[in-house]
């Protein structure tokens, strides 16, 4: 038992909360919210955009420390020169400022990356407070409900076994999945108060001759 729960008393399960509005990410401050869901879809604008920067020679593979006032020339520096790129640009400006107005930072750390394979295909938590996470091409993160899993089969509980046979994931259990476009907000193990409850969650296999791209932002 942790000392918040000796203290106040358990606190409710932890869960997924969504919203169709970008204020709505605001509700990642709620105890019991471990993810917080911005539901949207792309505009074609921005879609186009993704499929030019994908389609270049080098995997793209950027990580930077970025302000919301110097985030667009960053990424003009570090993005090809492909007709079209400015949509997605505008968008991770968007998301910056977002994420550094939710939690009053000043930085954000971004990494920008082209995925051709599972990143982290094992469950697991972050050891972050809270992670952004957006999937602009491709299969997008999946995560599992509470009432799914089995903490105690994280990491090195499964005792070497696999996810599928570990007891990790409950039987007929249903592995849930963002949607391609959506801005997550994932709260970690160090998030005040959430040790033991981040949310649990993975990259997505990705198939052959399929490309992710995916942003994520940390605090810096
Ligand atoms: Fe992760």
């Amino acid at each position: 038992m942790s000392v918040i729960e000796e203290t106040f008393g358990a606190l409710p399960s932890p869960t997924a909360a969504f919203s169709e509005e970008l204020s709505g990410l605001a509700g990642i401050y709620q105890d019991d919210v471990n993810l917080m869901v911005w539901q949207r879809d792309l505009d074609s604008e921005t879609k186009q955009s993704v499929s030019a920067v994908l389609q270049t020679d080098r995997p793209l593979s950027l990580n930077q420390i970025v302000t919301p006032e110097n985030v667009s020339q960053s990424l003009e520096r570090g993005l090809p020169q492909v007709d079209g790129r400015d949509a997605l640009i505008r968008d991770i400006a968007l998301l910056v400022d977002a994420y550094c107005c939710l939690f009053d930072l000043e930085t954000a750390g971004l990494r920008l990356t082209q995925v051709d394979r599972a990143m982290c295909p094992r469950f697991h938590v972050d050891q972050v407070p809270c992670r952004l996470i957006t999937t602009f091409a491709g299969p997008a993160t999946q995560w599992l409900e509470e009432n799914s899993l089995n903490r105690s089969k994280l990491g090195r509980g499964s005792n070497g076994q696999p996810d599928s046979s570990s007891g990790l994931i409950q039987a007929n259990a249903n592995i849930q999945q963002i949607t391609v476009g959506d801005v997550a907000l994932l709260k970690g193990e160090r998030w005040e108060g959430n040790e033991g409850r981040g949310i649990v969650h993975r990259s997505p296999g990705v198939e052959q001759g399929q490309q992710r791209l995916l942003l994520t932002l940390d605090m810096a």
